[in-house]
Formats: C-alpha cells, sequence, structure tokens
C-alpha cells in the first residue's frame, strides 16, 4: 500500500465499475479512507469488499445522482463514518440521449439533466462548506471531450458536461476561500462497461474511436487514474478542465 492519500476521505460517485470502481481501489491503494457510492448496493459493497481485502477502508452508501435525499444520505454517511471529506470525484454520469436533438425526448433530457448535472451540483455545493471547517479539500468533476467538441448526435450529453464544466470554474471562484480547488477532468475513450459495450455493439464504432486520436488506441482506466490523483493531490490548480484524450481535440 502506498501513503500517497493517507489521512484522507474520498467519496466517489459511479464508484462501483469502470473508472469509478479503478479510482476507488486506487485512492484505497495510496492509504485514503473511501466512499464507495453508486445506484446498486451490492456492486458497491463488492468495491469495499476487494479494497477490505487488501488492507484498505472503505464503506458502501446506494446513492442515485438523481435523487436529492439519497446525495444528503451520502454526505450524512460520509461524515458519519470518518468524520471527514477531503476528496469528491463526481464521477457518475450517463448517456440515455443518444441521437439527433429532434428525437429526443424530454423525460430523457430531464434525467441527463439530473445525473450529470444537478447532482454534482448539489453534492458539491452541500459538501464544500463542511469541507472548508477541515481545512477545505478537492473537487474533481467528470467531463468528456464531447464537453469541448460538442460532437452531432450526442447534445443533450455534451451540453450537461459542459455546463458541468461552468459549475467547475464558478465552484473554483465560490470556494478558495474554504480552500477548495476545484476542477474537471474531460477524457477521451477509455475501456469502461459503457465504451466496451458501444464497441461490441456498433459496428466502426471502435475504429472510429481509435482514428479519432492521435494515440490510435482506447486508453486503460489507469491512464486516467494518474491526472485523477494529480488533480486530487496539493496542485497549484483550481477552475481548470485537465483533458486526457491520447490527442483528439488536437487532432480535429
Ligand atoms: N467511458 C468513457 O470512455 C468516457 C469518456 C469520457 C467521459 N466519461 C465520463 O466518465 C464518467 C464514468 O464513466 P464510465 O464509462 O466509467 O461509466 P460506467 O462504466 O457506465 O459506470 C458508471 C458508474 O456510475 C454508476 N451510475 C450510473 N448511473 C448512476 C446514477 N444515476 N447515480 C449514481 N451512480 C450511477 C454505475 O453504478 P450503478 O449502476 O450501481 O449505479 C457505475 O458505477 C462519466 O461521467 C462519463 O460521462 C466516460
Amino acid at each position: 500500500m502506498g501513503d500517497r492519500f493517507r489521512d484522507k476521505v474520498v467519496i466517489v460517485t459511479g464508484g462501483s465499475r469502470g473508472l469509478g470502481r479503478a479510482i476507488s481501489i486506487g485512492f484505497a491503494a495510496e492509504g485514503a479512507s473511501v466512499v464507495v457510492a453508486s445506484r446498486k448496493a451490492q456492486s458497491c459493497q463488492a468495491v469495499v469488499d476487494t479494497i477490505e481485502a487488501a488492507g484498505g477502508t472503505a464503506i458502501a452508501v446506494a446513492t442515485h445522482m438523481g435523487r436529492l435525499e439519497d446525495i444528503d444520505n451520502l454526505i450524512e454517511a460520509s461524515y458519519a463514518a470518518f468524520g471527514r471529506v477531503d476528496i469528491l470525484v463526481n464521477n457518475a454520469g450517463i448517456n440515455v440521449a443518444f441521437g439527433p436533438l429532434s428525437d429526443i425526448a424530454p423525460a430523457a433530457f430531464d434525467k441527463m439533466i439530473d445525473v450529470n448535472l444537478k447532482g454534482p451540483w448539489y453534492l458539491s455545493s452541500r459538501i464544500a462548506p463542511r469541507m472548508g471547517e477541515h481545512g477545505g479539500g478537492a473537487i474533481i468533476n467528470f467531463l468528456s471531450v464531447a464537453a469541448l467538441s460538442t460532437p452531432a448526435f450526442s447534445g443533450i450529453y455534451a451540453a450537461t458536461k459542459a455546463a458541468l464544466k461552468a459549475l467547475t470554474e464558478v465552484g473554483a471562484q465560490e470556494w478558495a476561500q474554504w480552500n477548495i480547488r476545484v476542477n474537471a477532468l474531460a477524457p477521451g475513450s477509455y475501456h469502461s462497461d459503457l465504451t466496451d459495450g458501444a464497441i461490441e455493439a456498433i459496428p466502426g464504432y471502435g475504429e472510429g474511436m481509435v482514428n479519432a486520436a492521435l494515440i490510435p488506441r482506447v486508453a486503460e482506466t489507469e491512464e486516467i487514474l494518474n491526472p485523477v490523483f494529480y488533480l486530487a493531490d496539493e496542485a497549484y490548480t483550481t477552475g481548470i478542465t485537465l483533458v486526457a484524450d491520447g490527442g483528439l481535440m488536437a487532432k480535429r
């Protein structure tokens, strides 16, 4: 076990699968106490079991990021277990609104806003003053290159992530007084349930992603973990969007 994040308490939303799971396990392996939050209690508990088996510390808190009462409960459970929160990783995000803007149902739009934008805003804004009481901390919001490249047929996803970028910059300004750094991470493509499912289901999808980047492959989750650690650490960095996209934006 490393000790880069010893004595730190980290909340990871969407911490049960894909990159979120790797982030949860990665922070625990560096000495942090981790709160694993996603909708399914059992999936969160499986990650906690893995962390504990390796000698780490974690709790599972079932949390739907589209339900404010769940988010209140997540905050209370985290403080009840560990007394403080130092790092919040707003990783949970969905895309249930693929397709042309004219075809998107209002209910899908609302769900995207709730999970990708309103939930991270509510969680961050309610936890920031409490982080401040314990000397500050770091908030990391997961965007996507879609927030910057605004591709057709992913418009609602791109819009929620672009709006979260705006809130990242506002949060950085408003919470600097409490020694809280607020940054965003915009990954390109990396292996996850979401990505691997799309590669399998949609002909040409994987090839398209590989061809779009200067580094011609889909990233491994570990390659996204290092940028997360950088933003979580005592970096002289706030209000930015760190892009980890294999050169996708540069190639456009
Ligand atoms: N994969 C990529 O290539 C890629 C690229 C750019 C950006 N991103 C962004 O990176 C983040 C993680 O993506 P991923 O691909 O790792 O996702 P993923 O493999 O689909 O995993 C999603 C995680 O979020 C949880 N989750 C889903 N809906 C939730 C909700 N309403 N409330 C709370 N938790 C929820 C899931 O667990 P439960 O089912 O138990 O809730 C799971 O732990 C997202 O913000 C995504 O937009 C991904």
